[in-house]
């Protein structure tokens, strides 16, 4: 290893391998050789049952966390609403797990494989809630822990809220390595992979996504003993997939197959997440556009060869909302309810806010996360931090937002809206993806799995494989 090249090129040609030995996993056995890939297989046989896991995080005080009614915001959503409209708004009480996440839930298990693999200790590549949860389950397990995090622009300069995810790594024991945004990340994680030999705790293997599976088991559940049927809807903030594919898949072994499943970003349309520039731009760090689309559309463009998170099988609807109306909301949700929660939490509760108003008053909506706060996460140094960028704070409309250039807090709480995204161009992207990337001449195998992967029928896949063929 010491006398291995260590320049970029040289790092980067290795990291199949690096992965391979830093996961255990060989993905090339789920391969069909063309385009299509055995998803469910790899759940299989490299995940764990909903049984095991409930057993590995129940054994770390991870799950099991509260459904809260939230009565005063069910009012207000109510009175912005047309006559006889809005379902009664519950979250889940996330924020209850160790770490202050779900985030727990993906780490609980990426750890307890770790060790079971008898990996002395464990890397993540993250500047979110996750290096927190890692870190937590690292400490429980005592193992070691590094979370490797894109924290500064190249002025040296850090958006509070990731600054505030390393304080709370670095108090759970783990060292962080602290990096500018950029190719630098990937580079420093691969390195130090194969430095440490440790085990590579992705966000994206199919242990950490299975366990976010306990997750949407808990709500069905929980749903069926107090009220006697599932939720009519569940909200789920979106970023690189996971949270909305573990809940939902977890939804579906507890046979809630009416209930709709609605992911939620904000609107970040413009600002490009590997640009130096756009870096302290915006005013929130994960649950945007800038990773749930991408992420949606090409799952694979991840840290490992084929990610376990894959939203478009699941999502009923998209939709954005503002990051106005999340500030709005996280105000409402503590003035309203008591309750001070972090923004990943509060951007489908901003959604869920519009959505309950399109919906009947015996309805139930649930947005299925909270996350812990602190310094760095409020509402306030957000805002201050977005001023000192030269963005403008103002109330308005939020619909007048513009990302990078403004944040609009709601006049009013009528004012917050869910705006539909477009899915089935969406799923045509990730299509088109497929095709560039494998074969122009799909299978009648690589047919069906495009139809898992967008959850459409086979007809309208082939539909959309000869528009894109005849686009390009
Ligand atoms: C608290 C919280 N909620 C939601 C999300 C989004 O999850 P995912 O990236 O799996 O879509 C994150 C991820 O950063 C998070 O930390």
């Amino acid at each position: 290893m010491a006398n291995l090249p260590q320049d970029y090129d040289s790092v980067m040609s290795r990291k199949q391998e690096v992965m391979k030995d830093a996961i255990g996993i060989d993905y090339s056995q789920f391969e069909s050789g063309s385009m299509a890939f055995d998803y469910e297989k790899m759940m299989r046989e490299t995940g764990y049952t909903l049984e095991e896991m409930q057993k590995i995080q129940y054994s770390v005080n991870v799950g099991n966390t509260p459904i809260l009614e939230l009565r005063n915001l069910t009012a207000l959503a109510r009175a912005c609403a047309p006559e006889g409209k809005g379902a009664r708004i519950f979250v889940k009480d996330e924020a209850a797990n160790p770490s202050g996440s779900f985030k727990a839930r993906r780490a609980a298990n990426a750890v307890y494989h770790a060790k079971k693999l008898g990996y002395k200790g464990v890397i993540a590549a993250t500047s979110g809630n996750y290096g927190a949860a890692v870190a937590s389950q690292a400490a429980i397990a005592g193992l070691k822990c590094i979370i490797v995090q894109e924290c500064y622009d190249s002025k040296g300069v850090g958006q509070p809220e990731i600054i505030e995810k390393a304080r709370k790594c670095e108090a759970l024991g783990a060292e962080v390595v602290q990096l500018t945004v950029g190719p630098e990340l990937f580079y420093k994680f691969i390195l130090l992979l194969e430095e440490t030999g440790y085990f590579n705790a992705s966000l994206y293997t199919p242990f950490g996504i299975a366990g976010v599976e306990t997750l949407g088991y808990e709500i069905s559940m929980q749903f069926r003993e107090k009220y006697g049927k599932d939720p009519d809807v569940v909200v789920c903030t979106n970023a690189g997939g996971g949270n909305l594919t573990g809940t939902a898949r977890g939804l579906i072994k507890a046979g809630a197959r009416n209930t709709k499943v609605i992911g939620a970003s904000i609107d970040l349309s413009g600002l490009h997440m590997a640009s130096d520039k756009a870096f302290n731009l915006k005013s929130c760090t994960t649950g945007h556009t800038g990773f749930g689309v991408p992420y949606a559309v090409d799952p694979d463009h991840s840290d490992v060869p084929r990610s376990a998170a894959r939203p478009l099988r699941y999502m009923d609807r998209y939709v954005t909302i503002t990051q106005g109306d999340v500030f709005y909301i996280t105000e409402c949700l503590a003035t309203l309810e008591g309750l001070e929660k972090g923004p990943a939490g509060n951007t489908s509760l901003a959604a869920a806010f519009a959505l309950a108003q399109e919906m009947d008053q015996d309805q139930m909506i649930v947005v299925q996360e909270t996350e812990y706060t602190g310094a760095g996460k409020h509402v306030q140094p957000q805002l201050s931090f977005a001023r000192e960028n030269g963005i403008e704070v103002r109330f308005g409309d939020p619909k007048d937002e513009v990302p990078g250039k403004s944040v609009i807090i709601p006049e009013h709480p009528s004012l917050i809206k869910a705006t539909d995204m477009d899915l089935d161009r969406q799923k045509k992207s990730l299509i088109k993806a497929n095709l560039k990337k494998y074969t122009m001449d799909p299978t009648e195998e690589d047919y069906q799995y495009l139809a898992e992967e967008t959850k459409k029928d086979v007809d309208w896949v082939k539909k959309a494989v000869e528009e894109i063929k005849a686009s390009l």
